[in-house]
């Protein structure tokens, strides 16, 4: 068995969960690390003990012996680093959201499918072995047809600051930061419907409110609450060609007493929670009932689902398979994502 030299193109926070999923596969190496940041870089290269430091990613790309990479960098550079490496002849798995826009997910769909690589997007969500065992569900039937779904991720206080809130290098705020998350769930367990409109409402009411303390959050490796310049929270309505439906609201800050993650979806046969914890819901001889899955977490497990995500990715390097999150779908959400943005701004519905 060969085993697979790895490059991880941005060191900041979410590399480590790249990393820490790399070093517990035994089928790769963790051979090259990039940030433009040389220390973050080289710190990361020393933890995980990776040969080679990179401050340029086209050097890093440019090592022959770098079959696949992760691609962990601010979101404006998604499309030009994953265009970059397929067209070096690396497979990638970039991070959420593919990029920033339509027209480079368009531009970078079609550089895939030129280089014949493998992209796999982040939509970590996916991965999670509990959304793996409710979609057998879905897939069997039992649910009968998804109609309605609603996610909510409502941080009271989140706004990571530095690029997340910069919206030339992040395109968005919490809409494409955490809702892309809960919206591609949704999406992907009511079978990827075709999207026939979207309504959205964008509020900048309260900043990012970096006066507040004795309450810590979620901060980009460079925190500087300086500049934001993206919504603080956002909300919308998502209509299928199918006739189902996705309600939505996200934020990164927001007068609720508590921070609330919620995602449910409903169908002709039973309904579905995933977030907060998992639970099915049906009917039988005449009687509503509630199941609880016996599975060892009922609540989304970030690292197990990371592994999942990476061990996926390195098994549709080795074998050449589409992976479960491929390019097109990532594309598909920028649609989603970026028609919300633009509905908020005109004030009206748009339609595809
Ligand atoms: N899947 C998830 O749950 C999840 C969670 C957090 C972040 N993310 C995504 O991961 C990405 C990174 O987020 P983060 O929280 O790690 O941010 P971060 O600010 O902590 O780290 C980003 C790093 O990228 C580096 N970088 C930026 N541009 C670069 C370039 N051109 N070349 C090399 N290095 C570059 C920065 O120096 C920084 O060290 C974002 O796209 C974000 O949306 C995903």
């Amino acid at each position: 068995m060969s085993i697979l030299k790895i490059g991880v193109i941005g060191a900041g926070s979410i590399s480590q969960s790249h990393l820490n999923a790399y070093a517990a596969n035994k089928e790769v190496e963790i051979y090259a690390i990039c940030d433009l940041n040389e220390q973050r870089a080289a710190d990361a290269a020393k933890k995980y003990g990776a040969t080679k430091v990179y401050t340029d990613y086209n050097e890093l790309l440019a090592n022959p012996d770098i079959v696949a990479v992760s691609v962990c960098t601010w979101n404006n550079t998604h499309a030009k680093i994953s265009k970059a490496a397929v067209e070096a002849g690396k497979h990638v798995l970039v991070e959420k959201p593919l990029c920033r826009t339509v027209e480079e997910a368009l531009d970078l769909q079609k550089a895939v499918r030129a280089a014949g690589k493998v992209l796999q997007v982040g939509f970590v969500r996916r991965y999670d072995p509990n959304a793996q065992m409710l979609r057998k569900f879905v897939e069997n039937g039992d649910i009968g047809e998804i109609y309605y779904a609603k996610a909510s991720s409502l941080r009271r206080l989140g706004n990571p600051g530095g690029w997340f809130s910069d919206i030339e290098r992040s395109g968005g705020g919490p809409l494409i930061d955490i809702g892309v998350h809960v919206i591609d769930l949704c999406w992907y367990m009511m079978g990827k419907p075709k999207v026939k409109s979207v309504s959205g409402n964008t509020y900048r009411k309260l900043g990012n409110r970096s006066n507040i303390q004795n309450l810590s959050f979620y901060q980009a490796a460079d925190y500087d609450a300086e500049k934001n310049t993206v919504e603080d929270m956002t909300n919308a309505l998502i209509r299928f060609e199918n006739g189902a439906s996705l309600l939505v609201d996200v934020s990164f800050t927001l007068h609720a007493k508590k921070d609330e993650g919620a995602v449910k979806l409903y169908g002709t046969k039973g309904g579905l929670e995933i977030d907060p914890e998992v639970s099915i819901v049906t009917e039988k001889h005449d009687t509503i009932i509630n199941i609880t899955p016996q599975v060892n977490t009922l609540g989304f497990d970030f690292g197990r689902a990371f592994q999942a995500e990476i061990d996926h990715f390195i098994q549709c390097v080795k074998s050449g398979n589409d992976p479960l999150s491929p390019v097109e779908d990532g594309l598909e959400i920028m649609k989603i994502l970026c028609g919300i943005y633009e509905s908020a701004e005109k004030g009206e519905e748009i339609h595809f």
